[in-house]
């Protein structure tokens, strides 16, 4: 559907493009010999971790690991594709795009959308000034003023009155050069009996803007008590309604800073919220969020807030929205208002205070179903617990984290009063196979709780974070390197990235061995080559790239970095030789094996004791 940008194109506008200028947008840097550094604009943080380097065209937060090049940096920051981002830095440094001639994605196409994204711009301005400036936009500025919206927030959010005519915008619109068959595909005429018509007439103009600025439909509503109270754009190549959330644009910087994004229903309760100095608001606009929303959002937030009224039809599409944001291990959250009252009302009638309150009592959302459930059900009698058991069994089922359901269970527990064993039988979660149960205290006996070993969890970051220790102290070193990397194979590292990682650094460091003149420049272009940040291998090259310059780690540490490796490597395969042999393996060759593997652990360890402790890890 997209064409293609040539790749000539693409090293061109790589060629102009300026990380520092671009960072610069987000977060104040400082220079600081060769890079720069500053608070990530990634994640929170008091002291700046977040450095990047101009001449390698690069960035890396050391606090939360993200990291790339400038390109990575909008598609991330500013949720954009890749060829989104290469036409806004294009446009910003001036590089013409040249793009491939493919199937349907001609230049025509291309030229057809521009034609209507100018014609739905101008169509926004034209609504625009019908509001303010007509004699016939006074009865919706009226009616504005009546919904308690200031001029200024309507004019933030672009707002409009249509003419109450049959060609008002059309007539208009042609005057400047548009298609009636230009209209058409616009969404903003409708054509019966090969005439047209606009499609929206007397009704006050919401703009839909996407994420990137650009209007891309309206919704339209009546004055009047007429159905349908909206009016929608009709869904196009530009306007999908699951891929827009109202108001996003102009929230995302707000959303960024206070890290939660709040997601209403309505129009009008994005702008009231707004108003009232809640900036950091979207709205799903009535339905329940998708896959695509939820993505939109998750790259400026993971705290996510719904803003609804309790007891309203709306709360299922809510619910829903909530069951999609934890499958993505989100933890959303609901703030209730008070019965019967919109966001809208509840910020036009109490102001930011109200709104505050509001937002203090939010809850999980999890927290809420749970509650909800329970309100709903007979708890005076046994079966009516059974029957609450089983449903706030099904909602405990859907989450995936144990540290979530335990913190509700002593409302559960409290509430069915409930025995401590059928407690654990709530925390389980997700088994594979489940036989209907039922609570302990009203039936049959419990199956206890699988404990989730935390402590080979921790096991396995200690050695991840020595892997990657390691790796760092190899590109502080690199001639070194090149031959203590010749000693170690895959296996040596029980992280798939860090795996990866190596091989990479390992290739890229044989030219090393050469000694010719130029080999350091080269092993670090082929890191740099690596070095991409759409996968936590490539996240991990870019640190690399720019350890490599802070030469944190004195040789001494790449020595035991190196043996302490190996030594968690041979603990690894020690244990699962043992494990085997348990098992009932007899074979010769494994206890051989084993036997090998044992020796060579304890010449690495009395290697590590001969380390001279002053020179160890201790202080780097
Ligand atoms: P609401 O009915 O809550 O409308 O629908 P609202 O935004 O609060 O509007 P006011 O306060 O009555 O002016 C919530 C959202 O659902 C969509 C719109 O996006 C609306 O903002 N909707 C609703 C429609 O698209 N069409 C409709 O007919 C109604
Ligand atoms: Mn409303």
């Amino acid at each position: 559907m997209c064409p293609r940008i040539k790749d000539k194109s693409v090293q061109a506008v790589l060629q102009a493009v300026d990380i520092v200028d671009v960072v610069s947008g987000y977060t104040s840097l400082r220079k600081r010999g060769a890079t720069y550094t500053g608070l990530c604009p990634f994640h929170q943080e008091k002291t700046p971790s977040f450095t990047v380097s101009a001449d390698k065209g690069l960035y890396y937060c050391f606090g939360c690991g993200e990291g790339g090049d400038a390109v990575r940096f909008l598609e991330r920051m500013e949720n954009l594709s890749f060829s989104e981002v290469i036409e806004q830095l294009a446009e910003r440094y001036g590089v013409p795009l040249e793009y491939e001639e493919g199937k349907g994605a001609d230049a025509a196409g291309r030229d057809r959308e521009a034609r209507i994204l100018l014609l739905l711009e101008k169509a926004a301005t034209f609504y625009e000034r019908y509001l303010w400036e007509t004699s016939n936009g006074k009865a919706a500025q009226e009616y504005l003023r009546k919904r308690g919206l200031k001029e200024e927030v309507c004019r933030a959010f672009r707002l409009g009155y249509a003419p109450d005519e049959w060609r008002g915008l059309q007539r208009r619109a042609t005057k400047e050069g548009f298609s009636d068959r230009e209209l058409e595909d616009a969404g903003l005429v409708v054509r019966q009996s090969g005439h047209v018509y606009d499609r929206f007439r007397g009704r006050l103009m919401f703009p839909l803007v996407d994420h990137r600025g650009r209007v891309v439909g309206f919704g339209g509503r009546t004055l009047k008590d007429e159905n349908p109270k909206y009016l929608n754009s009709p869904e196009g190549p530009l306007y999908q309604k699951g891929h827009l959330l109202y108001g996003l644009y102009q929230a995302r910087k707000a959303i960024a800073d206070a890290d939660e994004v709040i997601v209403v229903e309505g129009y009008t309760d994005v702008l009231a919220l707004a108003q009232s100095g809640t900036p950091n608001v979207v709205a799903s606009m009535g339905t329940a969020l998708t896959e695509a929303q939820l993505a939109l959002m998750t790259r400026f937030t993971k705290n996510i807030t719904f803003m609804f009224d309790a007891d309203r039809a709306g709360t299922d599409a809510a619910l829903r929205s909530g069951d999609l944001a934890r499958n993505q291990s989100l933890r959303p959250m609901v703030a209730l208002l008070p019965k019967g009252m919109d966001p809208a009302e509840v910020a036009v009638a109490g102001g930011r205070s109200a709104v505050e309150q509001v937002l203090r009592d939010k809850r999980s959302l999890l927290r809420f179903e749970l509650e909800h459930t329970l309100d709903h059900s007979e708890l005076s009698t046994p079966e009516g617990r059974v029957q609450a058991f089983e449903r706030v069994r099904q909602i405990l089922d859907r989450v995936s984290s144990l540290k979530e359901r335990e913190e509700e269970i002593p409302v559960v527990a409290d509430r069915l009063r409930l025995a401590p064993e059928s407690v654990a039988l709530l925390l389980r979660g997700r088994p594979e196979r489940r036989r209907p149960v039922s609570p302990v205290g009203i039936n049959k006996p419990p199956v206890p709780a699988r404990g989730e070993s935390a402590l080979s969890q921790r096991l396995l970051s200690q050695a991840t974070a020595v892997e990657r220790d390691f790796l760092v102290a190899a590109v502080c070193h690199p001639e070194r390197a090149a031959v203590l990397l010749q000693t170690l194979t895959p296996e040596h590292f029980a992280d798939p990235s860090n795996r990866e990682v190596f091989l990479g650094v390992k290739e890229a460091f044989a030219v090393l061995k050469s000694g010719a003149k130029d080999a350091r420049a080269e092993a670090m272009a082929q890191l740099r080559a690596q070095a991409t940040g759409d996968s936590e291998a490539g996240r991990l090259f870019v640190r690399l790239v720019l350890e490599a310059d802070r030469g944190r780690y004195r040789a001494a540490v790449l020595e035991e970095l190196h043996l302490r490796v190996q030594e968690q490597y041979l603990n690894r395969a020690i244990r699962g030789l043992r494990r085997s042999l348990e098992q009932g393996d007899e074979s010769v060759e494994t206890q051989q094996r084993l036997f090998h593997l044992e020796r060579l652990l304890q010449a690495v360890r009395s290697s590590l004791l001969q380390l001279d402790p002053e020179e160890g890890l201790a202080e780097d």
